[in-house]
């Protein structure tokens, strides 16, 4: 095994995920949807029908999500680490890597991430900069009582809903990546940090570090043996 996501790495897409989820429960709830489809009759739920309670749930999380993604940013730019930004020509290597998959056949060697992810990770990260950006405005104007123009509040609205279906369309996509078997070796990576060193050679080729340590990893394997 080889190490591939760092602590820090890992707590990060956690507390993101986590606080997500908790911002498209508690934004649903202020639609307001829970009361509307009986969630709230069902002993224990009442909260999610109490406009406040939700509201105070999405802030908390907005919170946590913007500390995470401000962490993130700052972090991977600092340290230079850019793997994960698209390249030119992925939209095409990513239907080469999807059709190996299908086919059964051999993928064309991938980088640290495969072609698919880096696309995943730009809709996702945009997705969430427009959620972000649009809910600063909306929450400008609930806590601190700007005077924003009836435009203003109408299109951050729209594109808060928007981005809140992109979103879930987004996870959705990234879920549905796992149905292919060899993209469940990367789950390890999420939870111990650490994928097969097999592995990392054989899909991973043009991952100097990754490759390296992989090699280094099978030689002291066999020095054990
Ligand atoms: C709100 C929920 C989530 C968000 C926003 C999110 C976001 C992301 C993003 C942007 C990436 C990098 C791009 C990619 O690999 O596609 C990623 C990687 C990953 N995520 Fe998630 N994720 C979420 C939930 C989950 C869940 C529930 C799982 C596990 C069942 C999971 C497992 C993984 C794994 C295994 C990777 C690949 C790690 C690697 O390549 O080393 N994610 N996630
Ligand atoms: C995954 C991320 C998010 C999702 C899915 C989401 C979803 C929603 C939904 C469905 C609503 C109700 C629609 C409406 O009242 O117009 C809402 C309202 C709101 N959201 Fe978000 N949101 C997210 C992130 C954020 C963030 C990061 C912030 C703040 C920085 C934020 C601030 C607000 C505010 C202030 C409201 C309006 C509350 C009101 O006046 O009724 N949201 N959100």
């Amino acid at each position: 095994m080889i190490k591939r996501q760092s602590l820090s790495n890992r707590i990060v897409h956690w507390t993101i995920a986590l606080s997500v989820f908790g911002l498209i429960f508690s934004g649903i709830g202020q639609l307001p949807a829970y009361k509307r489809y009986k969630l709230s009759d069902i002993s224990g739920m009442a909260w999610t029908a109490d406009y406040q309670i939700t509201l105070w749930i999405h802030y908390a999380f907005a919170i946590v999500l913007l500390a995470a993604a401000a962490y993130h940013v700052c972090v991977h730019s600092l340290r230079r680490e850019f793997d994960i930004l698209p390249k030119r020509g992925d939209f095409k290597a990513s239907l080469q890597v999807i059709w190996a998959m299908i086919r059964k056949k051999e993928e064309p060697p991938s980088a640290k991430y495969l072609p698919e992810q880096r696309l995943a990770y730009a809709f996702i990260a945009f997705a969430i900069a427009l959620l972000i950006v649009t809910g600063i405005i909306k929450m400008a104007k609930n806590v601190a009582g700007w005077n924003i123009s009836d435009s203003l509040h109408f299109w951050s609205a729209q594109l808060h809903n928007l981005g809140m279906i992109l979103i879930m369309l987004g996870i959705a996509g990234h879920l549905a990546a796992f149905l292919f078997k060899p993209n469940r070796k990367l789950l390890s990576a999420m939870f111990s940090g650490k994928i097969e060193a097999d592995y990392a050679i054989r899909r991973h080729g043009l991952w100097k570090e990754g490759v390296k340590a992989a090699k280094k990893a099978n030689v002291a394997e066999k020095k054990q043996r």
